[in-house]
């Protein structure tokens, strides 16, 4: 879509990626989709990870379908139903969501983590069919610096790799972020809160009599809420295991979260068990069939917002740019938005110049969106004190759920590359951007009109001044001819064009009146002259919208017949059938062009009145604009250039106004064309050549 203004525009750019988390992950094969070479590097060997399960709503699971990534291929099931219990296990509410959730386009899925992440690096290292973009996946490689301004990444070892653009998707403990200028002091702190995380298989909760109740619906999402801990539980793997996220102050749990190396798994699930002893002795039970060495505990960290996720050519994406804590589920989902508004906006056409421009776009795109969901989860994970009213929490799924960043961001990066494109011309439908057409490509980029070509036909007529000053714009002063003569000169003009490149190489016929000598003069006195235009008809819509939207000029439509003959030439014009004009040049002969000494139209300046209505009843006959329009050849930088010129021995034309039945939509033109007289054919001619003076130099006079 962007215009190719001949900077450097490569076969892809290359991308490094820090972090191969969900974010780092999604990215890569989004970016590899759009055709960029990609190379991600990745501290870790990915020899431990974490067994946890995660959320995959409707905003994040569009955008993984779309990569190619089916959820349910990896043991993602559905939710279907939502549950809310106090902490002593009196039920609140419960809910089916399967209703709900045709609501979106998306299913809203719960997936392990493990199984995404290990879906996601199959992706990754399975290359794309054509082959011509790639992706490089680098592990145990830890990136020590980022330096944004020249695109360079260096490792603990000294060696530094560059590229056109780097993604920082190196986590909570980002060390990309830290080449954002002057946020130093924005570091992750704890929230106050931690998560003992694990996994169960479900059967043996159902096995139990005392706890098979609990989980005895597949994907149900169950929450029991205590004052200031609260313990999430829901089903993945095919409804195969639950995962459980037991929030609660994190001072509790606080000696064994002082440092991951050295935990005791068997005091996690004591301390848990001890933590969330309050809870209904079902629950308890429920927590005691972890297997102690799978209870790991997080502090759950969060940060003040950033102001901003790009720097130069560094961006920022998932929990590097905003961290997130857990309370809705979305930590994951917005880092595979970012991946995706990332791609979108580097779309494969982006010029190493935009890149910086590229970014932030993409900031402005993900800048509100992130920090907003961010804040909710923060309301969301808040304890409530008695009194205090519940945030609702369907608004915010609303607003998280009901959103699609690739066709979101599609639509933005469409709205930068029409903001950039200057010159382009607005017009309805305005929906679908800028049009092209008259004197441009769809870039906005003029075209080249000196190899277009023209045959203008035309008889000049001696006749009524008096019936061509009727046809001055009606009840508005300042237009008079400029002689006192009672004979007038108007010329019945007609052009085929071709090898117009706006219209893809064809062409269109019109034909004028054109009414000599006129002159219009402003409030101050000064007076403009030339040649009035008070109608064209022409043979395509495309002109003639353009024609009377943009040039001001009284298009209207007919049809153009053209009959070719050695030596004759006749033009046949009609609507729908009702011919209404036939037009004769006859014994034509090809003269040397410069014997024909007359002003030829295309060098006299061209004046026509611009009116376009107001919309609505109440404003009928009232103009939301309207002036005299004045056209100077002389300014156009297209000249024409005369092939060949044919002079007739004879010519004549003949109007028959038809009826309003036969005309009902231009009759009242046609018919006062029909009284002009023809005192006498002053001269008929045909005129040949290249090059088309586009009338992009018409202005408003006023
Ligand atoms: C308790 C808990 C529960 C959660 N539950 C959910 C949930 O249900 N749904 C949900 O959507 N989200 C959930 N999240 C959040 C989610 O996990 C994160 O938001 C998400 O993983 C962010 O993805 P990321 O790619 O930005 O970062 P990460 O997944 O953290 O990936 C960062 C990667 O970068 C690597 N890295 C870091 N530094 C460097 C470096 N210097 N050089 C090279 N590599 C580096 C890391 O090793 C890591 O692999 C939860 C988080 C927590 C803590
Ligand atoms: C879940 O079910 C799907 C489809 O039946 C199957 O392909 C997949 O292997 C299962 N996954 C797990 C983790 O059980
Ligand atoms: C990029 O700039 C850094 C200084 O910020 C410098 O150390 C490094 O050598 C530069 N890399 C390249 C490839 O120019
Ligand atoms: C990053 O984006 C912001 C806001 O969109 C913009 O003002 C800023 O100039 C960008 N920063 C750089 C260094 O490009
Ligand atoms: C794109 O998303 C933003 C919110 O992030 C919203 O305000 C905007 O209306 C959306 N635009 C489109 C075209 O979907
Ligand atoms: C066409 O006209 C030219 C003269 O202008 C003449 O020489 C030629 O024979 C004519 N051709 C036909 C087919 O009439």
């Amino acid at each position: 879509m962007a215009p190719t203004n001949g900077t450097e525009q490569k076969a892809g750019l290359k991308i490094l990626i820090v972090g191969a988390g969900i974010g780092g992950l999604t990215a890569a094969i989004a970016l590899r989709k759009q055709g960029h070479h990609v190379q991600i590097f990745e501290q870790s060997r990915f020899a431990t990870e974490t067994g946890a399960a995660l959320h995959l709503a409707p905003n994040a699971n569009g955008i993984l379908r779309r990569l190619g990534l089916f959820p349910e291929d990896f043991g993602a099931n559905p939710t279907q139903r939502t549950t809310e219990y106090t902490a002593g296990g009196h039920q609140l509410h419960t809910h089916s969501v399967e209703e709900a959730n045709t609501r979106w386009q998306h299913p809203w899925q719960l997936a392990h983590r493990i199984e995404l992440h290990d879906a996601l690096k199959r992706a990754v290292s399975t290359p794309t069919s054509d082959g011509k973009a790639s992706i490089e996946f680098k592990t145990s490689s830890r990136v020590e610096r980022v330096d944004p301004y020249n695109a360079t990444i260096t490792f603990a070892d000294g060696t530094q790799i560059q590229g056109d653009l780097i993604v920082g998707a190196d986590g909570v403990h980002s060390i990309s972020r830290s080449a954002l200028p002057n946020c130093e002091h924005i570091k992750p702190f704890p929230s106050g809160k931690s998560a003992f995380r694990f996994l169960l298989p479900r059967q043996k909760a159902l096995d139990d009599p005392e706890t098979a109740a609990l989980v005895q619906h597949t994907g149900e999402l169950s929450m029991w809420f205590g004052v200031d801990r609260r313990i999430v539980m829901y089903p993945t793997s095919n409804n195969s295991i639950l995962n459980f996220v037991n929030i609660h102050p994190d001072e509790e749990s606080a000696s064994e979260t002082a440092g991951s190396d050295t935990w005791d798994q068997s005091v996690n699930l004591d301390k848990m068990l001890k933590i969330f002893s309050s809870f209904s002795p079902s629950m308890v039970k429920l927590l005691s069939k972890a297997e102690p060495e799978s209870v790991r505990v997080w502090k759950l960290l969060d940060m003040d917002i950033l102001p901003k996720f790009n720097e130069s050519r560094l961006a920022l994406i998932g929990d590097a740019a905003h961290p997130f804590l857990p309370h809705q589920g979305q930590g994951a989902a917005v880092a595979i938005e970012d991946a995706a508004a990332l791609a979108v906006v580097l779309s494969l056409d982006t010029t190493t110049d935009e890149i910086e421009d590229r970014l932030e776009l993409y900031n402005e795109i993900r800048y509100t969106r992130a920090t907003k969901i961010q804040s909710f989860s923060r309301l969301v994970g808040k304890d409530l004190k008695p009194g205090d009213e519940k945030p609702n929490i369907w608004d915010f799924q609303n607003y998280n759920f009901g959103h699609d960043e690739w066709d979101n961001s599609t639509q933005k990066l469409r709205e930068w590359t029409w903001k950039r494109n200057k010159n382009a011309y607005w017009r309805m439908p305005i929906a679908f951007g800028p049009m092209p057409g008259p004197r441009q490509t769809h870039f906005g980029v003029a075209q080249n009109s000196q190899k277009s070509t023209f045959s203008t036909a035309s008889i000049k007529f001696k006749t009524s001044r008096t019936l061509l000053e009727a046809l001055f714009p009606p009840m508005r002063s300042g237009w008079r001819f400029s002689v006192h003569d009672t004979v007038a000169y108007a010329t019945f003009s007609q052009t085929t064009l071709n090898k117009l490149d706006w219209l893809g190489g064809s062409g269109y016929n019109h034909i004028g009146l054109y009414i000599h000598g006129v002159e219009y003069t402003r409030e101050d006195g000064s007076a403009v002259k030339g040649a009035y235009l008070p109608v064209l008809f022409e043979s395509l819509t495309d002109p003639i919208i353009s024609g009377r939207e943009e040039l001001g000029m009284p298009k209207i439509y007919s049809t153009i017949d053209i009959y070719r003959r050695n030596t004759s030439y006749r033009v046949r014009t009609g609507w729908e059938g009702a011919l209404w004009g036939d037009f004769l040049l006859q014994g034509l002969e090809e003269v040397d062009s410069s014997s024909l000494t007359e002003e030829k139209p295309a060098e006299e300046a061209l004046l026509t009145y611009k009116y376009l209505p107001t919309t609505g009843p109440e404003n009928k006959g009232k103009a939301v604009e309207e002036y005299t329009v004045l056209y100077d050849a002389i300014t156009d930088e297209t000249k024409a250039k005369v092939h060949k010129t044919y002079k007739a021995q004879k010519a004549s034309f003949a109007i028959d106004p038809l009826d309003w039945e036969q005309l009902p939509t231009l009759h009242h033109v046609i018919s006062r064309l029909a009284e002009l007289p023809i005192y006498d054919i002053v001269e008929a001619k045909i005129v040949e050549g290249e090059g088309v003076p586009d009338l992009a130099g018409a202005r408003p006079i006023v």
